[in-house]
């Protein structure tokens, strides 16, 4: 099965896509976004360091995300196929993750570019909310819930907004994706392996797209 990069700006919905993969496909979603709020939730020594950096909006350090893939990657096997979310981020965590794959005797299959305009980032990021228990993510206007504070996917009560979801840290966040992942865009064209969906489509459209470069991959 395939292993896929989704690339694109903080809301351009990466996360919302993947959870749709993992539904339909039974892929593996490999987030470092969501890996790291675990590990700041849980208190451990390396969530601690990173808490401040990603509430700020800027990156984490290269060999820590690198770090949390590698010991993904090397310890579990995804017969549905890996998706990479948010990561990698960097020129430095592309060569890492290609070389990972190698190491694993895994292709990486394909890599969708979600394009959006900076325009309606602003607004997914400020109206998103997901579900504590299960991670679903939802939008107050976009897509809420269809009972005010109840998770349509588990029924889960615990709906939680990221501190990081505040326009002064998306500006952060945003500058940070142009100067450091968005030339990820050019490397992996040169690859051969870029592909293109328009993601200010609506939500199904974006995902029938996704899956249509999937089957041909
Ligand atoms: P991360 O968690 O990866 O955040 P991000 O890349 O900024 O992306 P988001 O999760 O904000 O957006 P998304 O594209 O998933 O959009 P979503 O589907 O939720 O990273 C957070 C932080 O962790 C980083 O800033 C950094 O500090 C650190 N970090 C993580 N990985 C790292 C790495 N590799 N290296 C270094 N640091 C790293 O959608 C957004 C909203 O829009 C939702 O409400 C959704 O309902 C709505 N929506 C989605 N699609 C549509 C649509 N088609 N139409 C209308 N609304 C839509």
């Amino acid at each position: 099965m395939p292993n896929i990069i989704l690339l694109g700006p903080p809301g351009a919905g990466k996360g919302t896509q993947a959870k749709r993969l993992v539904d339909e496909r039974g892929m593996v979603q490999l987030s470092t976004g969501d890996m790291l709020r675990e590990a700041k939730t849980s208190g451990t020594e390396m969530g601690r360091r990173v808490a401040d950096v990603m509430d700020k909006g800027h990156l984490v350090t290269d060999d820590i995300v690198i770090g949390l893939i590698e010991e993904r990657l090397v310890n579990e096997h995804a017969a549905g196929g890996y998706i990479f979310d948010g990561f990698p981020r960097t020129l430095t965590q592309a060569d890492a993750l290609g070389e990972l794959m190698a190491r694993i005797g895994q292709p990486l299959d394909a890599v969708v570019e979600i394009k959006v305009d900076d325009e309606v980032l602003k607004d997914r990021i400020v109206g998103r909310y997901t579900c504590g228990t299960c991670g679903a993510v939802y939008h107050d206007t976009n897509r809420p819930t269809k009972v005010a504070g109840t998770c349509d996917a588990c029924g889960g009560h615990d709906m939680k907004r990221r501190a990081d979801d505040t326009e002064e840290a998306l500006r952060t966040r945003m500058l940070a994706y142009y100067r450091d992942t968005s030339p990820l865009i050019g490397y992996y064209y040169a690859k051969h392996q870029l592909s293109s969906v328009d993601g200010l489509a609506e939500m199904d459209a974006v995902g029938a797209a996704i899956s249509s470069v999937l089957d041909k991959a």
